[in-house]
């Protein structure tokens, strides 16, 4: 195995369950270093649910995760991103009557030393031109590609090696869809290791490296998506035939 196969983030037999409800049944992924995985599957199938226990929103029952081959599961959040893996949050969750630069300090303070976080507000903003001219401005007077790019900006303070992205298009225009994918892949073009879960299968597919299909909280097919666009039950359930 070279050093760019060797897995940044591992996940092994991973137990999820609300009360009575098992959102997560037993899934084990792995995502190379400097690679884009992406994990589809309907509504409900327990894509958020992984995504929130691996950066510690949520306790695992079962299972462990590896990040850069420390166990992690059950860390809180912000040793998580101290270790190197943020998450940008499905529906992105930006602090709507605050203004873009305090949703970044808020951020940021969790995250970094004081001395350090000017400058990675900078970054973002060289980063997303956007954000920067408006980081006066309420976060929810945004636009959702914008508010969407303040998302990626928050994530990206702490400069993770590991960047979990839950459903980055939803809501947006298929041009604002197509600025994300961008962004994405300038993001991932950087050096950043990229675990997607999207909606826009054919995209997401499109831009990976490797794909797991997920259904009812199990793993029902794993591989390089050339072969699952092939795939007939791909097809059929995911890219309208
Ligand atoms: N906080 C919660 N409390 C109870 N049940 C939950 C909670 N969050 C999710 N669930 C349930 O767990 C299952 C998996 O949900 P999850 O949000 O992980 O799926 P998803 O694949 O992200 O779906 P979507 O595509 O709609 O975002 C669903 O049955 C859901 O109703
Ligand atoms: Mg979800």
């Amino acid at each position: 195995m070279s050093t760019a196969e060797r897995p940044l983030l591992e996940v092994r037999d991973l137990v999820v369950s609300y009360g009575h409800v098992e959102a997560v049944r037993g899934v084990s992924l792995s995502v190379p270093e400097g690679r884009i995985v992406t994990l589809i599957g309907p509504n409900g199938a327990g894509k958020t649910s992984i995504l929130s226990t691996l950066c510690g929103l949520v306790a695992p029952q079962r299972g462990s995760v590896w990040l850069d081959g420390r166990e992690i599961a059950g860390w809180p959040p912000h040793r998580i991103v101290a270790a190197g893996m943020s998450l940008v949050p499905e529906g992105r969750a930006v602090l709507g009557r605050m203004t873009v630069e305090e949703n970044l300090i808020l951020a940021g303070e969790l995250k970094q030393p004081a001395a350090a976080l000017r400058p990675a507000i900078e970054r973002q903003y060289a980063q997303f031109p956007v954000l920067g001219e408006r980081r006066d401005h309420p976060a929810g007077s945004l636009s959702g590609g914008q508010q969407q790019m303040l998302a990626f900006a928050r994530a990206l303070l702490a400069r993770p090696r590991v960047l979990l992205l839950d459903e980055p298009s939803m809501g947006l225009s298929p041009i604002l869809v197509k600025q994300v994918f961008e962004t994405i892949a300038a993001i991932h073009r950087a050096g950043t290791t990229i675990l997607l879960v999207e909606q826009n299968v054919r995209l997401a597919l499109s831009i990976a490296d490797d794909a797991y299909v997920l259904e009812r909280g199990q793993v029902v097919l794993h591989g390089p998506p050339g072969a699952l666009t092939v795939d007939e039950r791909v097809k059929a359930a995911y890219l309208g035939g």
